[in-house]
């Protein structure tokens, strides 16, 4: 059983990162060879996509996260757990923010053909993945090697 909460944890962080990874030195460059009317909504119909797979991706790294931090007496847990839940969390605020804020604008520029203030908000979508990529990165060398 805690073998399958791992698979399905490490699983969940390979989709979420792994995508964020494509988007930011794959196709967000490439993309650049449009013009903005085609590439903002191109790029908005993406995220929108992808974006359900990361809130599927927070929804299992939470439960399976959780499951094995009860296995243990959490006085006892190695302090790379500790952070992994604490950067963990910080992820989902980020990813959160991301979502609500700066994605739902690119969504109504695309839907208003503002094509500068889709173009803003994208820069600040990208930053934020980039983050959270550093950020998980980080949680993963943690619990590596804070043992
Ligand atoms: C509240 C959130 C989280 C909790 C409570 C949590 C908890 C844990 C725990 C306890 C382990 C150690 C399992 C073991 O060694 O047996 C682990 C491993 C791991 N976690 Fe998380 N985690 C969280 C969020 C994340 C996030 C956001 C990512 C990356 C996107 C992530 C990626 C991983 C990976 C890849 C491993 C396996 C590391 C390895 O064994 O090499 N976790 N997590």
């Amino acid at each position: 059983m805690i073998a399958l909460t791992n698979l399905l944890h490490v699983l969940a962080a390979i989709v979420w990162l792994g995508g964020v990874s494509f988007m930011l030195f794959a196709l967000r460059p490439a993309a650049l060879m449009l013009p903005p009317p085609q590439r903002l909504p191109l790029i908005a119909q993406v995220l929108k996509r992808f974006f359900w797979l990361v809130w599927c991706s927070i929804a299992i790294l939470l439960v399976t996260g959780v499951m094995m931090l009860l296995r243990v007496d959490m006085k006892n847990a190695p302090l790379g757990w500790h952070l992994m839940l604490g950067i963990g969390l910080l992820m989902f605020a980020i990813f959160g923010h991301l979502y609500f804020g700066p994605f739902k604008r690119l969504q109504n520029a695309v839907m208003a053909a503002d094509w500068p203030e889709g173009g803003k908000r994208v820069g600040q979508i990208a930053a934020l993945a980039a983050l959270n990529l550093a950020l998980g990165a980080l949680a993963i060398g943690c619990v590596n090697l804070l043992v």
